[in-house]
């Protein structure tokens, strides 16, 4: 894999004009360390509300405030230089179009991020026409919708029963009307892989799939369950590019056992 050499930002034109051409990377990070290490390869980078989950250590995404969202996104964009950054907005924060614009605003007036992103099919089309009107760039989010995790008691698969089913009626329905609002691309996740595969056909936009299958635009993958870091538990869809945990977990050892043997810092670590 060849590293992008290129300083020039990636625009949202350029991700939608990738549908049928390439597949589209994304990947979530939360500070500028790690914001760094993965934006020389990767068109997208999602300052996800899965922060509150895997860096802040809560249950679900739903206590995400926007001012967290903002500072993570200010840390992402002060690390990243050429991926397009998303400020995903959190739960409450969007739940008038007049509200989704205020904070919209205050993500594009408070950071670098290029676009933010919305859960929500129908319900949200008021809500990205105004956005788009207003020019932001917004990233549509549907299937499954973690912000919903309390709702529907747990995080369900949806349209399981393939295409036939009202469920991907509903889906396709959703995917249409936000494409018309304005989105520039949708992330697709917990679908069956053969409803993303049709959905993907029948929408203009880049479907970004997340446990959705390979017949998609391109895949977004939460960077701590990615490289192995999020123990608590490890989805399906995941694949473990690195074992993080136990990477750490043998360097963090081996330095307390130096520091206790008296072995760290040598003479040339020591002034
Ligand atoms: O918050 C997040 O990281 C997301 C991804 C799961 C797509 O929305």
């Amino acid at each position: 894999m060849s590293i992008q050499n290129s300083l020039k930002q990636i625009t949202s034109t350029q991700i939608l004009k990738k549908k049928n051409q390439e597949k589209i990377t994304m990947i979530t990070a939360y500070d500028a360390l790690f914001a760094k290490i993965f934006d020389p390869y990767v068109d997208m980078i999602l300052v996800g509300d899965s922060l509150n989950m895997s860096f802040f250590g809560e249950q679900d995404t739903l206590s995400a405030s926007l001012d967290q969202m903002i500072y993570h996104t200010k840390a992402v964009c002060n690390g990243a230089k050429r991926s397009l950054i998303v400020c995903d907005l959190p739960f409450g924060s969007t739940k008038t179009p007049k509200s989704a614009l205020k904070s919209a605003i205050r993500v594009y007036k408070e950071t670098k991020a290029q676009a933010i992103k919305l859960e929500g099919g129908i319900e949200v089309v008021e809500h990205i026409k105004l956005l788009v009107k207003n020019g932001i760039a917004v990233v549509g989010h549907i299937g499954l919708k973690p912000q919903l995790v309390r709702l529907e008691g747990g995080y369900k698969i949806k349209a399981k029963e393939g295409v036939e089913s009202k469920e991907f009626q509903k889906l396709l329905e959703d995917a249409l009307k936000i494409e018309e609002a304005g989105v520039f691309c949708i992330v697709l996740e917990g679908v069956s892989a053969s409803v993303a595969s049709e959905l993907t056909k029948r929408v203009k936009v880049p479907i970004i799939g997340i446990g959705s299958g390979v017949d998609v635009d391109g895949q977004v993958l939460v960077w701590s369950d990615a490289f192995g870091f999020f123990q608590e538990f490890k989805p399906k869809f995941v694949r473990e590019y690195l074992k993080g945990a136990s990477l750490m977990q043998e360097a963090i050892q081996k330095y307390v056992e130096d520091v206790k043997e008296g072995k760290f810092p040598n003479e040339e670590e020591s002034y």
